[in-house]
This record gives C-alpha cells, structure tokens and sequence, in this order.
C-alpha cells in the first residue's frame, strides 16, 4: 500500500518535474540563504526607489501601470502612495512564479493578496500577455509605467518603445545590472549607457519638464 502511494507520488513528481524542479531549486536557495532574491520581488533599497518615483508620478495625468504583478506585494507598494483616485493597472499571464504554481492557483494567489485594492477600485488587474496589452486601445497616456516581466532584451525593448511611443513621463524598471536578464542591453540602446537614473536595480527616466 505504502509502496504504491509512493510510487503513484514518483509518477507525480515524473509528470510535473518542470513545476517541482522550479519549486525545489527556489527552496534549496532560500534555505541556503534566507536573503536570496530569487522571491521574483523588490529588495528593500528597489523598493525605496520605487516609492519616490510613484510618488513623483503623482504630478502626472494617467494610471500607474505595472507589467509583471506576480503575487501582488510590489502592486500594492505601489498602489499604497499612489495619489488619490490615480489607478493602478497590473498586469500578467501567470506565465511564471517561484513555487511552480499553475496559473489559476497563480492568479489566485495574487487576487487574494490585492483583494482590499481589488474591491476599492484602486488596482485593476489585467490578466494576459504584455504585448496583447500594449496592443489595444488603453484610453488614457500612465503616468509612469513600471516593467517587471519578462526580462528578456526583446520583450524590455518593445515594452520600452511602446511607452516611449506614448509619451509616458516616467518609464522604469527591475533588474538594471543583472547579468542572466537582457534588461540592461535594452535599457542602455533604448536611452543611452548612463541615460536613466539606477537605484538599487531600478532603472529609470523620466521626461524632462
Ligand atoms: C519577476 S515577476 C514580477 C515581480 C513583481 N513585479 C514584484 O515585484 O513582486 C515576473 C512576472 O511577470 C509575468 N510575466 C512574464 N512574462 C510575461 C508576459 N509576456 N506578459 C505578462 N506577464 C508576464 C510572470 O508571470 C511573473 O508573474
């Protein structure tokens, strides 16, 4: 009995190991070093950054849009000094999380962790691809657009020229200077080496008045 329950969980594991092999390699890095950053979130300095270029986007017109919501936590770092009645649109397709979770568990994971935003009105979360996003008509230009999903070169590059495109005064993002990301390339062709301001590893440019 014990035996085929065992090998029944072996199939499982078998079946899933993409999923378990992701969830495995995020615990073996977090019980190595509880400080690792391999959460998908912001290190506390990224967060400081993140608050004051939110809270100069307070003088814009526009919704705050983020790509990349994962389970919420940066959303509502966000959402928490956003001025009164400025939205927040996240966005993502559940593509990805550090514990291997499907998407629908995914998704509500991070609907349970915006619930109070959700309610109020102040985040609406758009669940989809970046590009099918950039892709429709979104009504108003944001006044600062945060990116945060996928880190290649060519996904940064086109959500850079979109926002670019649009106007949007504040445009930045995570993972400036991580090697294994394409971000830095893209940053760099889209505004200059030395173009955007770097603060911890959020990049950022904003539009000059
Ligand atoms: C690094 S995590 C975002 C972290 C989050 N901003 C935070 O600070 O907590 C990246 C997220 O982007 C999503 N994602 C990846 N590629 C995407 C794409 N092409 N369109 C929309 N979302 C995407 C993943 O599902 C994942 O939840």
């Amino acid at each position: 009995m014990m035996l085929l329950h065992k090998l029944r969980q072996l199939g499982r594991a078998v079946k899933w190991r993409r999923q378990v092999a992701q969830a495995v390699s995020t615990q073996l890095s977090l019980l190595e070093d509880p400080d690792a950053l391999v959460l998908g979130n912001l290190s506390p300095t990224d967060e400081a950054r993140l608050t004051e270029l939110v809270q100069r986007a307070a003088a814009h017109d526009g919704p705050i849009v983020e790509f990349g919501t994962l389970f919420g936590i940066t959303t509502r770092l966000i959402a928490a000094p956003a001025r009164p009645g400025q939205r927040v649109i996240t966005i993502d397709n559940f593509s990805w999380n550090p514990f291997g979770l499907p998407p629908a568990v995914h998704e509500r994971f991070a609907r349970g962790v915006l619930r109070t935003e959700l309610a109020e009105g102040r985040v609406e979360l758009w669940v989809g691809d970046s590009a099918a996003y950039r892709n429709g008509d979104r009504g108003p230009v944001p006044a600062l657009v945060f990116l945060d999903a996928d880190h290649s070169y060519a996904a940064v590059r086109d959500e850079i020229a979109w926002a670019r495109a649009l106007g949007v005064p504040i445009i930045c993002g995570h993972d400036y200077g991580v090697a294994r990301f394409g971000v830095t390339r893209a940053v760099d062709e889209a505004f200059g080496k030395g173009g955007v301001a770097v603060g911890g590893t959020v990049w950022s440019w904003e539009r000059q008045a």
